[in-house]
């Protein structure tokens, strides 16, 4: 049996409700597949963070970083100052371990609603591959002259070549295996002209070598046009780390809403583990109440069974979340709590080879 060293997170919110059940599908898919998973748990995140002032301790991330893969819920608590833990622990973690692609599947699953007039599943199925280490994330900037009337704020968008280039090279090869062979360059170049005309000339340069994939380039206020009115038009999208932050959203409430959307921060080269969560966060106003959608953590465990090679446990989960949400199609409105949804994708990946 092959046996994975996993790190997990749970986190703050819904963050240990969701995880708690996407570690209960891949230990519900490990008999089949002759995997083990040898997990660790780090208690991360707000409680943390007010007993001891610590956001990401070194130990810590030394310990994280010997381990295969890390699964993550969310972080961020009213209670703690806004940005604390997003920058000192999940934002850290993203930089600290070369997390260049932020991998998003948007795809409406058979039998999920879509509040999209006429849209059948093949409609929408898109990569979003979102910058993850850069941007206007990077942290640059400063303030002066605070609390003054003449106040300034600036924070900087930080593109390099080196860091625009790998995430487009991904982001072509990806594109050249999938059926369309289509990247759409989400930018905003008519104002960010720097930023812009570098991703354009990495993007042309890059796309040179794959004569096979079609190139297309939208601006970033058209595309959350297009997401809505045509998202067929998508296959695979390359975009900075804060417009693919915010059109993750968007393509989660067009593929059946953030309960589903899954994502993996991967260093492909795999010099540090790469960590897998949900794209949302740890929704505070229904946390502690049993009412999460464990889907997307689910189906981001399943993003983490193929980066680890393990395909097939990631079609059977994959299969498994399918025809559970056929299913909650068919029983109409069932309402079910985090756990027994959990349970019912678990038992259905147990049963399959
Ligand atoms: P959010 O994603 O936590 O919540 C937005 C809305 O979606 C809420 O109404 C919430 O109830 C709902 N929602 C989210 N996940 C759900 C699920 N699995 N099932 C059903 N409903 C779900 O975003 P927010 O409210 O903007 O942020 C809350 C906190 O989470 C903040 O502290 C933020 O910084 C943090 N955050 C963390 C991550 C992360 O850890 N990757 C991502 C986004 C936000
Ligand atoms: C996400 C979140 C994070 C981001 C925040 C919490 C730092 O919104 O994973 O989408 O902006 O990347
Ligand atoms: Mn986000």
């Amino acid at each position: 049996a092959r046996t994975v060293k996993l790190a997990v997170i749970p986190g703050d919110g819904i963050g240990p409700e969701v995880v708690a059940e996407g570690l209960k599908v891949l230990s519900a898919a490990a008999p089949e597949h002759d995997l083990a998973f040898d997990t660790t748990s780090y208690e991360l995140g707000a409680r943390r963070w007010h007993a001891t002032g610590e956001t990401l301790p070194d130990s810590v991330e030394a310990e994280l970083r010997g381990h295969e893969a890390i699964f993550l819920g969310a972080v961020g608590d009213p209670s703690v100052p806004s940005g604390v833990l997003e920058r000192g622990l999940l934002l850290r973690l993203r930089f600290a371990f070369s997390h260049y692609v932020n991998l998003r599947p948007v795809r409406l699953y058979p039998g999920v609603t879509t509040p999209l007039a006429d849209v059948a599943p093949e409609d929408i199925d898109m990569l979003v591959v979102r910058e993850g280490t850069e941007g206007p994330y990077a942290g640059m900037g400063g303030v002066v002259r605070k609390g003054t009337p003449h106040e300034i704020a600036t924070q900087d968008s930080v593109n390099t070549r080196f860091g625009v280039e790998r995430v487009v090279r991904y982001a072509f090869a990806a594109a050249q295996r999938r059926p369309r062979r289509r990247l759409t360059l989400v930018h905003k170049d008519n104002v960010l002209s720097f930023a812009g005309e570098l991703w354009q000339r990495v993007v042309r340069e890059v796309g040179a070598e794959y004569p096979d994939v079609s190139v297309d380039y939208l601006h970033v206020d058209a595309a959350t046009m297009f997401f809505v009115s045509q998202p067929q038009r998508f296959d695979v999208v390359v975009t900075d780390n804060l417009f693919g932050d915010i059109i993750t959203d968007l393509g989660a409430a067009v593929a059946g809403g953030i309960g589903l959307a899954a994502s993996g921060n991967i260093n492909p080269e795999n010099d540090f583990p790469s960590m897998f969560e949900p794209v949302h966060g740890s929704a505070p106003d229904i946390a502690g109440q049993g009412k999460a959608d464990p889907t997307a953590t689910i189906l981001s465990a399943a993003i983490m069974l193929d980066h680890l090679g393990l395909e097939g446990a990631a079609r059977a989960v994959e299969r498994a979340v399918a025809e559970d949400l056929l299913a909650r199609a068919k029983d109409g409105a069932a309402e079910r709590s985090t756990a027994q949804i959990g349970d019912a994708i678990a038992e259905r990946v147990a049963g399959q080879g």
